[in-house]
């Protein structure tokens, strides 16, 4: 969620980077290193993370390795090529029990394995990496990922009503507030090393936040139905991992010593709501597109036209990858090879669903050649056709995963 945020603040700043995800894992020193051989950067920033919080309860040994254990080898390059790392860690190092904001130097305390985990990260940092930036931040939300919001949204318009904890209090930041503050101190190639709290000012319980979800949603439209919105105790919603009941972060010392502007959280979930709301409309056309092809291939193949059935699937699909384009607010490539398409959003398919595409694809090109329909068309039959389909609806829906408020 991140780690897209910044690459779209970084593009905005005009500062030249290079990004990597799992192909380049953290827990590899060796690719680490030969990544830092290869394209010689002047900073490293760490997005990446073990973040299900709850899921940590039971995966100890994956959230320190991850948390601590490759926030140490990442500290390690940076310090062997003498370069500024910028690092992410979270409220959840607190106890939650401070009655006043947090600062820098508050006590750290965590309940859980995951705050943990991260604190172990942080030790490691400053212990391995001299020119470090430490950034904690809080309920973070953000068009690129699973995120409290989208959650929000999907209940209200399935229930009439829900309950949302009352008793933590924090506040909500968006991402792209987060990532504009990185790419900040980059562009200032600031040396003010050390750690800093960062979330949108003001603060908020998860009710109040799911409250103004709901206005703004309805406002939007993206909210269809009404729904109740009641607070509830932590108490009356058990999850496995403890939270801290109090983790607003003091951000004093990022105005003040990055002077950084910090915004209100709910001046930026209503930019955040605006941008969702055109998403939202953009990427939804593709979707129905996508819908409406798949619909019409089912009623091709009771009518035995088998070879449009397999275009109509290929098409289906294109349009649902083309939808994941629209998401990421990247242009929508004009091609019609599946592959190379999603080859353009650097998403893996399993072996199964390759050959699939592969498949579709070279029906759909060796269609566009008349002489070489009526081959085509003998070998295709009624159960290839079904099998079509079949494999065209579960693309559709590891597709859709893509995009995490569907
Ligand atoms: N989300 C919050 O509410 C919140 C609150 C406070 C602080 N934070 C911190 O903010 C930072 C960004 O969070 P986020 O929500 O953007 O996280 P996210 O969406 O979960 O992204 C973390 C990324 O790290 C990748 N990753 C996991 N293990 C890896 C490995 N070994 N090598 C390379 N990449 C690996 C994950 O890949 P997979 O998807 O394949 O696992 C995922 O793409 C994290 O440090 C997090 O702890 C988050």
């Amino acid at each position: 969620m991140l780690g897209q945020e910044l690459c779209r603040a970084l593009e905005a700043e005009k500062i030249e980077y290079t990004g990597t995800d799992r192909e380049v894992s953290i827990l590899d020193p060796e690719a680490l290193s030969s990544y830092g051989e290869k394209h010689n950067p002047d900073w490293i920033i760490n997005c990446s993370a073990y973040t299900a919080v709850d899921k940590a309860e039971d995966e100890t040994d994956a959230a320190y390795s991850i948390n601590r254990d490759g926030v140490a080898n990442l500290a390690r390059i940076a310090e062997e090529r003498d370069i500024p790392i910028i690092h992410i860690s979270t409220d959840y190092v607190f106890d939650g029990t401070s009655e006043k904001p947090l600062n820098e130097e508050a006590p750290t305390g965590p309940v859980g394995v995951y705050g943990a985990s991260k604190l172990a990260g942080e030790e490691s940092l400053r212990r391995i990496a001299s020119k470090h930036f430490i950034i904690r931040t809080a309920w973070l939300y953000g068009q690129y990922g699973p995120n409290f919001v989208y959650t929000m949204v999907k209940l209200m318009n399935s229930r009439e009503s829900i309950k949302v904890v009352a008793d933590q209090i924090g506040s909500p930041t968006w991402a792209r507030d987060l990532a504009d503050l990185i790419a900040a101190v980059i562009e200032s190639g600031s040396e003010k090393y050390g750690t800093y709290h960062f979330s949108g000012e003001g603060q908020c319980s998860w009710h109040e936040f799911a409250g103004e979800i709901f206005r703004l949603g309805r406002e939007k439209g993206l909210v269809k139905t009404e729904c109740n919105i009641n607070p509830c105790s932590s108490g009356e919603y058990p999850t496995k991992a403890k939270r801290p009941a109090y983790s607003l972060l003091s951000k004093e010392k990022v105005s003040s010593k990055l002077q950084f502007n910090v915004p209100d959280w709910n001046t930026s979930l209503k930019y955040f709501m605006n941008d969702y709301q055109g998403l939202h409309s953009r990427v939804s056309n593709w979707i129905e597109h996508a819908e409406y092809d798949l619909e019409t291939a089912k009623a091709m193949t009771s009518s035995g036209r088998y070879l449009y059935v397999c275009i109509t699937c290929q098409q289906s699909i294109e349009k649902m990858i083309k939808a994941i384009y629209e998401f990421r607010n990247l242009s929508v490539p004009r091609i019609h090879d599946l592959l190379r398409l999603i080859d353009g959003l650097s998403i893996l398919p399993d072996a199964n669903t390759n050959t699939y595409l592969k498949d579709l694809s070279y029906y759909y090109i060796a269609s566009r050649y008349n002489e070489r329909i009526s081959k085509l068309s003998i070998e295709l039959n009624r159960e290839r056709s079904e099998f079509f389909l079949e494999k065209t609806e579960e693309v559709i829906q590891w597709l859709k995963l893509k995009i995490p408020y569907l």
